[in-house]
């Protein structure tokens, strides 16, 4: 008998549609959700509350080792995260932020003081891990793995929608499609570029495509894909 909890690994880079796919995925199987974008990105945030450089790898790893963080779920079935007890689930994601959590995560010592809580969350009855370096570095022994890819322009389009609807409430759509293309082409070479844990597919990995396919279809995949849990 197969005494692990299992583990689906879903990677690629933002706007590729991972997010979606794998809260659907959790509540589809009743499965535990890590989302570890999160991490780097309170990592970032916890790093400038204490007034620190995001550059100074000792110390921004001794934030990572430390941060006081928690994951409950919120009312609407996503995830509410707070960080030493205030809610800021809202806060963290902002484009500042992802570019802020995209620099610590570069920073090798900052990875490895984020493995083991990563790895926590293997539990049963199994555990969706959305990521970069899911596949490859923190679970490379995942029962399934996903990689999604998408043209970046169609990307900066669907973050584009994401943040006007966010911000159309509060009137203040302050971003440009080709300032957000910039900012993904940057964020990519960065995440790609970097020595460790870059992005790239593991090489047991099933790709799919997702410019030119709607979420219920990205969806479908994936559950033909997990057929051994439903
Ligand atoms: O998925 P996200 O946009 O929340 O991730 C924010 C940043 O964190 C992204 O630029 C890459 C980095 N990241 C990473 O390096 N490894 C992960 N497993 C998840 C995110």
């Amino acid at each position: 008998m197969n005494q692990r909890p299992p583990v689906i690994a879903v990677d690629g880079p933002s706007g590729v549609g991972k997010g979606t796919l794998c809260q659907w995925l959790a509540t589809e199987l009743g499965w535990r959700l890590l989302d570890s974008g999160a991490l780097y990105r309170l990592t970032a945030l916890a790093t400038q509350r204490r007034n620190l450089p995001l550059t100074d790898e000792s110390r921004v790893a001794t934030v990572a080792a430390e941060l006081n963080v928690e994951f409950t779920a919120g009312t609407d079935g996503g995830l509410r995260i707070a960080l030493d007890g205030e809610e800021v689930s809202a806060a963290i994601r902002s484009e500042a932020a992802g570019n802020a959590a995209s620099q610590v995560a570069a920073l090798p010592q900052v990875r490895a003081a984020l493995l083991q809580r990563q790895r926590n969350f293997r539990q049963f009855p199994g555990l969706i891990a959305d990521g970069r370096d899911m596949g490859t570095v923190v679970f490379p022994d995942a029962e399934l793995k996903l990689f999604l890819i998408a043209d970046p322009g169609e990307r900066a389009r669907r973050r584009y929608t994401q943040l006007s609807e966010k911000n159309l409430s509060e009137n203040k759509m302050n971003v440009s499609l080709a300032a957000l293309e910039r900012e993904i082409a940057e964020r990519d070479a960065r995440d790609v570029g970097r020595a460790a844990a870059p992005l790239t597919p593991a090489t047991d990995a099933k790709i799919l495509d997702t410019t030119y396919l709607s979420i219920a279809q990205v969806c479908e995949w994936a559950r033909q894909q997990a057929r051994p849990w439903r």
